[in-house]
């Protein structure tokens, strides 16, 4: 392996790890219950079992425990996932959020699976959440990139078409689920997906997905991309496929990971994952890679310069070779 494909393999690695992992979770700060109390075992118990029911529905509700130990969750997966995918997903997501928040009575998780699907849900409470659209600031998250400017005007009309339907379609579906793709020029498209949890009504989750779009609107027009989860529904729309296109069946399947587009956090209310961080680490190991190949440069030629055997060079030749 050269050097350039070593370099490539590491920014593959860390594009790969960004793609995966996408999934948020959000620990309430409503109250906690105490390692080892009937709450927190029966919390334990309904998450470990979602992932074990039969999800063809893509959508299931469940309470365990009872009177101030009871425990009320929700899992749900994409319209177009198959019963295996959903497992794996919800299975992950439970692991997830059980890990990621260890003792609060609350949380909710839009985990991610493997397969780069629209990702599946899960969410608990010491209330009854089911039918409830919630009052909720949520995060949110838009690329950097910028779309042309020369571009603004056509993009406003389309993106606000698109969006507007999309709501319709989402809110009307049984699953409450919804894609959409249109054409922005000859070569880039606009991908939509939006979803609101099935117990709410076509009304509440047409309110939750518009406030979406909205705050997206007023946050972030003109950037190429966003994502905003909250506990009742998710918006996400990016300029390239993130999930299965079920409108055209014969579509060319797998779709590439994403693009190295950096996510900032623009507005944060103290949920899930700091992104600012992850632009930083990008930036560091890039820098580091920069500087790794500056020194390669040097030492090579010192190396040819002088035909002295250098210890000190050689060791950090050694070095660097031992990543071969
Ligand atoms: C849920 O737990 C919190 C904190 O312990 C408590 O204040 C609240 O009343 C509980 N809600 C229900 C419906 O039991
Ligand atoms: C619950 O526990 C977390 C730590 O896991 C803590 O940060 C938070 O303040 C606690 N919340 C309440 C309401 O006690
Ligand atoms: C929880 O229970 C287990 C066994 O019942 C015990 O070993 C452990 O120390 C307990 N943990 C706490 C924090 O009470
Ligand atoms: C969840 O994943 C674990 C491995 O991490 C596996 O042992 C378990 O069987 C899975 N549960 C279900 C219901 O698929
Ligand atoms: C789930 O249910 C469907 C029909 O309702 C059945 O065909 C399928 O075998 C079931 N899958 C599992 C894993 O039980
Ligand atoms: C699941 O939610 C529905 C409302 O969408 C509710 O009628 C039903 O009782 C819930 N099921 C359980 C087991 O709580
Ligand atoms: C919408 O959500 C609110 C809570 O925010 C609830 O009171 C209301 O009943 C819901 N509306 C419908 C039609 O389900
Ligand atoms: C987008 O453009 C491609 C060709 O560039 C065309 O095949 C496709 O049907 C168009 N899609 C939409 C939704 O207009």
């Amino acid at each position: 392996m050269n050097f350039t494909n070593l370099l490539f393999f590491f920014l593959s690695y860390m594009l790969i790890s960004i793609g995966l992992s996408t999934g948020q979770e959000y620990c309430y700060n409503t109250g906690n219950f105490t390692a080892n109390s009937t709450y927190g075992r029966n919390r334990d118990l309904i998450l470990s079992t979602l992932a074990s029911i039969n999800a063809t529905e893509g959508f299931y509700n469940a309470t365990i425990g009872q009177d101030s130990d009871e425990v009320y969750a929700l899992a749900l997966c994409s319209g177009d996932s198959s019963a295996e995918e959903c497992s794996n997903c919800v299975n992950l997501t439970s692991k997830e959020i059980m890990t990621k928040c260890p003792n609060q009575k609350e949380a909710f998780m839009w985990g991610w699976n493997l397969l780069d699907k629209a990702p599946c849900y899960v969410r608990y409470s010491n209330r009854s959440f089911f039918g409830v659209l919630e009052q909720f600031t949520p995060v949110v998250r838009s690329n950097t990139g910028d779309i042309a400017s020369n571009l603004m005007t056509e993009f406003n009309r389309i993106w606000g078409n698109l969006m507007d339907g999309l709501v319709g379609k989402a809110s009307t579906s049984r699953l409450k689920f919804a894609t959409e793709e249109e054409n922005l020029t000859q070569f880039q498209t606009i991908y939509a997906l939006m979803q609101c949890t099935p117990d709410l009504s076509q009304s509440n989750c047409s309110l939750c997905l518009r406030g979406y779009v909205t705050a997206y609107d007023k946050c972030c027009n003109g950037k190429q991309g966003g994502h905003i989860q909250g506990p009742n529904c998710n918006y996400r729309w990016e300029l390239y496929p993130f999930y299965t296109i079920t409108a055209t069946p014969d579509a060319p399947a797998p779709y590439p990971l994403p693009p190295p587009s950096t996510i900032t956090t623009t507005e944060d209310n103290g949920g899930g994952t700091n992104s600012r961080t992850i632009v930083i680490i990008v930036f560091s190991i890039i820098l580091f890679f920069l500087l790794v190949s500056l020194a390669y440069v040097f030492l090579r030629k010192r190396k040819a310069k002088q035909d002295t055997k250098d210890i000190k060079s050689n060791q950090g030749r050694n070095l660097f070779f031992l990543k071969n």
